[in-house]
């Protein structure tokens, strides 16, 4: 089965770890670890569950992103309930959660913001990490929040955070906590339409409205964000952001431009600057 459904997904230009999809969806039907495939090789396999993997294997040759099929995406060492209405949160965004963790260590009962939540991955991350933080999370989708509530609920900590529906930092205007948050987070989308790197499976499959910015700009919503946060945050805090690969310089000039000050470039493993990170003028 392994291996027919592998040259099956090769043919259809499933090239990159063809082998590997298999694994984790046959793994994922038959409710065992991946390594089980192979300590349990001579098993037979019943009607069902050879119909449940040759499902999956078809619509994976539709290009279907494998965390969408079996339902969840582990994040921060999380698992996270993932499908169709939220992005499939990325291991690189783990870089602005471990960034907002280093600067809120000295923070006492921190209230944080994360605008365009999704799967609510980097909330619930930083909730499960710091039990006295709260946190409140907006977006515009609200099929996403449900998934996030799921999330919440799934790590025990939606007893603090309050999920909004609406336009990036609106719904949190008439909040107590506005003008003197501690943190304000966002992987904005970044992506300007067109753009040829995107692969097929993403665009194809994962919601268009986590993915695109409208117009040719791909700091334009990080910018909105940017200018309402100063009036969120408490002044001394921070704002921290997800950019593009190629968009880090200009993200850090754009957060001089708009008066925040100390900014600065965090680079991932692989020495690319992902998250900007200025502070609110004490
Ligand atoms: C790149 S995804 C990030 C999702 C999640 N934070 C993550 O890192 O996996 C961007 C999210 O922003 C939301 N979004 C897009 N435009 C928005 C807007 N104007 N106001 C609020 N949320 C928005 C999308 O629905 C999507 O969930």
């Amino acid at each position: 089965m392994l291996r027919r459904s592998t040259a099956w997904l090769e043919k259809r230009g499933i090239d990159d770890r063809p082998r590997l999809d298999v694994e984790i969806l046959m793994a994922h039907v038959l409710g065992v670890q991946r390594l089980d495939l192979y300590l349990q090789f001579d098993r037979p396999l019943g009607d069902d569950e050879l119909d449940g993997i040759r499902k999956l294997v078809v619509q994976r040759g539709d290009r279907r992103p494998i965390a969408y099929l079996v339902g969840e995406k582990e994040f921060f060492s999380l698992t996270f309930e993932v499908d169709e209405r939220v992005l499939v949160p990325r291991p690189e965004t783990e870089l602005l959660v471990e960034t907002a963790l280093k600067r809120l260590a000295g923070a006492e009962a921190p209230v944080v913001l994360d605008v365009g939540t999704g799967s609510g991955c980097i909330p619930v991350a930083l909730l499960h990490e710091r039990e006295d933080l709260t946190a409140i999370a907006t977006d515009i989708s609200a099929g996403a929040l449900e998934v996030a509530a799921a999330n919440a609920a799934r790590h025990e900590v939606e007893g603090r955070l309050e999920l909004l529906e609406g336009d990036l930092l609106a719904p949190v205007r008439a909040l107590p906590a506005w003008g003197s948050l501690a943190a304000v987070l966002s992987n904005p989308p970044y992506i300007v339409a067109g753009d040829p790197t995107v692969a097929p499976d993403v665009h194809e499959h994962e919601p268009h409205r986590a993915l695109y910015v409208a117009g040719e700009d791909p700091l334009a919503l990080a910018r909105a964000i940017a200018v309402e946060a100063r009036e969120a945050l408490a002044p001394g805090r921070f704002l921290a952001m997800e950019v593009g690969h190629e968009s880090g310089g200009p993200a850090k000039a754009m957060l001089e431009e708009l008066g925040y000050e100390a900014v600065e470039l965090v680079k991932d493993l692989a020495g690319i600057e992902r998250v900007v990170v200025g502070v609110k003028a004490p």
